[in-house]
């Protein structure tokens, strides 16, 4: 299928470790359920400098210490999610930070049904596109997402 209008994206989506244990299945089937591709995954504990990092614009934020070491107590399963418009359908998936919220206005997001309170909200998604690019730069290095693959196999920027 080729689609002119809305070119495939591609985010980073984290399931955290207060879901990867109970809840890795279902939200993997409804991740593919919702006709995202898994390009790239990878299962990892996060090492405290790893975690400062990739929130690092909330350094200065009272939760932030808080967060850093709810990201670090276990592992952590990352992915690459490819489709249209993948940045904002992901977050639309997980739905607000805060589960409260998340019940009251999206029950059928993940957030809702499955995290326990805004720290341990089981899982994350890349806020915009830029950010998307930053965070699958850091956790999977240059791994040249904007090639194309020529008829030839040869790579093309
Ligand atoms: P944020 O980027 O605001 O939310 P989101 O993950 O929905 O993009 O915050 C990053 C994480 O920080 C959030 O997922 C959970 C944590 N957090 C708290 O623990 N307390 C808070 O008050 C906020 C706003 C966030």
């Amino acid at each position: 299928e080729i689609n002119f209008f809305f070119p495939k994206q591609q985010t980073l989506a984290v399931i955290k470790p207060d879901a990867l244990e109970e809840h890795r299945e279902s939200i993997l089937k409804e991740i593919r359920d919702r006709g995202f591709s898994v390009s790239q995954l990878k299962e990892t504990v996060l090492s405290r400098q790893m975690a400062e990092e990739f929130y690092k614009q909330h350094r200065e934020k009272p939760f932030f210490s808080q967060l850093v070491e709810f990201m670090c107590r276990g592992p952590c399963l990352i992915l690459i999610l490819t489709k249209e418009n993948a940045v904002e359908e992901w977050r639309a998936m997980m739905g607000p930070s805060d589960p409260d919220h998340a019940k009251a206005t999206s029950p059928n997001s993940i957030r809702a049904r499955f995290a326990s309170d805004i720290l341990h909200n089981s899982v994350h998604g890349s806020s915009n596109e830029q950010h998307a690019e930053e965070n699958i730069r850091f956790i999977f290095g240059d791994i040249s997402s904007d090639a194309e693959l020529t008829s030839d196999g040869d790579t093309e920027r």
